[in-house]
């Protein structure tokens, strides 16, 4: 099958379009939860084994790719999957079944840009009914992100939330979810024509100039743009950051790593489908053209994802 690989760190150019061996289902590991004295019971015990149909690029994939960090190489990059089941030992997926996934490639390894991807169970749902794969691959990491960090940040109803970089991934998607549970959210963007969109999504004020955020406002402040917005925040407000910036002086200040989890994307998905939740595709890709999908995605500017087909 054939995947896309690293065997250095760098530019576009490190990436590679290879053949590898397929993963075999016969010879699956046990996983920690099948060695366990209750496996037959353990919920989402299993595998699966995923052909897939779409990915989408996540600035992970990018600082992977150019950062000395991650797994030992070569390796396989990507953490977002579309596809369908072609061979399962869970009884939650059938062959044929449509289905996401994220795999947190960085710790793991497990990169999801190969024709065939065998995951644990726990890492799957399945896919909306309402999208293409295409569509349905722009939404593993950035919104499990964007549940994660939401729900760090416990705005309640009617509070005041503030959103960077809310023209993004997981800005756009926290907007939408933060709104939908009543939320009172503004949002801060980096270009004027990326304002009209946010508003769609439910945001109140759309601004792209710090300066004009209202000071000592917000009772929290999600930030995914790595941008210094504190004078904005009311006292005790809190402030969770999933960029990679160093947090600001703020009492309680905090980071959000995203977590695998299948029970936030099924949140995700049923979201979806009810129509309370957009998804946005900015461009698609082929395999083969995975180096000019990078530079298109690393240009920044964008309103929606960068699509990987395979
Ligand atoms: N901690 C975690 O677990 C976790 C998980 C997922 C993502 N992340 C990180 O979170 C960040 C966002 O991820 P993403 O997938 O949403 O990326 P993305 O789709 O590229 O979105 C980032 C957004 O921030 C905007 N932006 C940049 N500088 C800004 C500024 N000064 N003011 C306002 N907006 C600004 C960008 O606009 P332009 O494109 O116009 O510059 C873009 O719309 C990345 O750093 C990513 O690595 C962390």
């Amino acid at each position: 099958m054939r995947a896309v690989r690293i065997h250095a760190h760098g530019g576009p150019e490190v990436l590679t379009v290879e053949e590898i061996a397929d993963p075999e289902p016969e010879s699956w590991p046990a996983s920690d939860a099948d060695s366990s004295a209750d496996a037959e019971s353990a919920p989402g015990a299993g595998e699966v084994l995923v052909r897939t149909v779409a990915s989408s690029l996540n600035p992970v994939d990018w600082k992977t790719r150019a950062w000395d960090v991650g797994p030992a190489l070569p390796v396989t990059l990507g953490w977002d999957l579309a596809g369908i089941v072609v061979a399962s030992s869970a009884p939650e997926f059938a062959v044929g079944d449509r289905v996401i996934a994220m795999s947190a490639q960085l710790a793991t390894g497990l990169g999801t840009w190969a024709e065939l991807v065998r995951l644990p169970v726990r890492l799957l749902a399945h896919a909306p009914r309402t999208l293409t794969l295409a569509e349905a691959a722009t939404l593993p990491l950035a919104g499990t992100t964007a549940v994660q960090a939401l729900a760090a940040l416990r705005p309640e109803s009617r509070a005041r939330l503030l959103v960077t970089g809310a023209a993004g991934a997981v800005g756009g998607l926290a907007v939408q979810l933060a709104h939908r549970a009543g939320v009172s959210v503004d949002a801060l963007v980096s270009r004027p024509e990326h304002i009209e969109v946010v508003r769609e999504f439910g945001a109140a004020t759309v601004t792209h100039s710090v300066a004009e955020l209202p000071q000592g406002t917000y009772d929290a402040v999600l930030d995914t743009a790595g941008v210094d917005v504190t004078r904005a925040l009311a006292d005790g407000g809190s402030y969770i950051s999933v960029s990679d910036a160093p947090l600001p002086d703020v009492a309680g200040a905090a980071k959000s790593y995203v977590q695998e989890s299948s029970k936030d994307l099924a949140e995700l998905v049923d979201l979806v489908d009810a129509g309370r939740l957009k998804v946005r595709v900015a461009a698609h890709y082929p395999l083969t053209e995975v180096r000019a999908a990078h530079e298109h995605f690393e240009a920044g500017g964008l309103s929606g994802k960068v699509v990987l087909l395979f």
